[in-house]
């Protein structure tokens, strides 16, 4: 399986999201990466339910979603409702870990757990079995633009030797400043999913910019 490369809508027009929407759809991308703070567990607001729903209308690609709130459980069933394929929870977020992973697995959705770049590997160690997927931020999550930060290829070496040691299988996502610069080695680190925001919608042909992450 080549690279997958999830677009951060976050950093998407607002006004013309239908507009973005529709060049993810025609463009080289796997899914839409969607980005849920709360001002709580990250110094910013994004966007809630209201406008995932009316993205999920337009949206042809499974929609990837990545919750920065705290006590996600509150809310799995309505993201469930909201189309997510994939929903992807904190490990700093959640005190009962393993009871989330349960509850988005128990409303048919794939269960992703992301690391803050402070967040050991070894943390995963109990958990990993349980998983489809990591998401290793390269960035501290709350903000897109940010620069990417290289300590990360190292923990990207570390999950896939975690993943292979307890020989299970677990999808590698890597979150925040991702660009060309970086893509190739991060593929060769072991990375499965590319997840970029400001490097393709700040550019004047966004599907070119996903098109080079894709062949990275
Ligand atoms: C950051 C978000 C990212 C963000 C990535 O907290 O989780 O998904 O949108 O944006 P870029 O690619 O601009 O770093
Ligand atoms: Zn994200």
């Amino acid at each position: 399986m080549s690279i997958r490369i999830a677009p951060s809508l976050l950093a998407a027009d607002f006004a013309n999201l239908e507009r973005d929407i529709a060049m993810v759809n025609s463009s080289e991308a796997d899914w839409f990466h969607i980005d849920i703070m709360d001002g709580v567990f990250v110094p910013n607001i994004s966007f809630g339910m209201p406008v995932l729903r009316a993205i999920q209308k337009h949206v042809q690609k499974p929609l990837d979603v990545h919750l920065m709130i705290v006590d996600p459980d509150r809310y799995i069933e309505t993201f469930a409702a909201l189309g997510s394929e994939i929903l992807t929870v904190h490990y700093e977020a959640c005190t009962h870990l393993h009871r989330s992973i349960q509850k988005i697995k128990g409303c048919g959705m794939q269960a992703g757990v992301a690391l803050n770049p402070h967040t050991p590997i070894q943390s995963l160690s109990e958990i990993i079995q349980d998983i489809d997927l990591v998401c290793l931020m390269s960035v501290n999550p709350g903000f897109g633009g940010q620069s990417f930060i290289e300590n990360t290829f190292e923990k990207v070496k570390e999950v896939k030797e975690l993943i292979e040691n307890k020989k299970t299988s677990c999808l590698i996502e890597i979150d925040g400043g991702v660009t060309n610069k970086n893509a190739s080695k991060l593929i060769s680190c072991g990375a499965d999913v590319l997840v970029a925001g400001s490097y393709v919608f700040g550019a004047p042909d966004p599907e070119a910019k996903i098109q080079l992450l894709k062949k990275a």
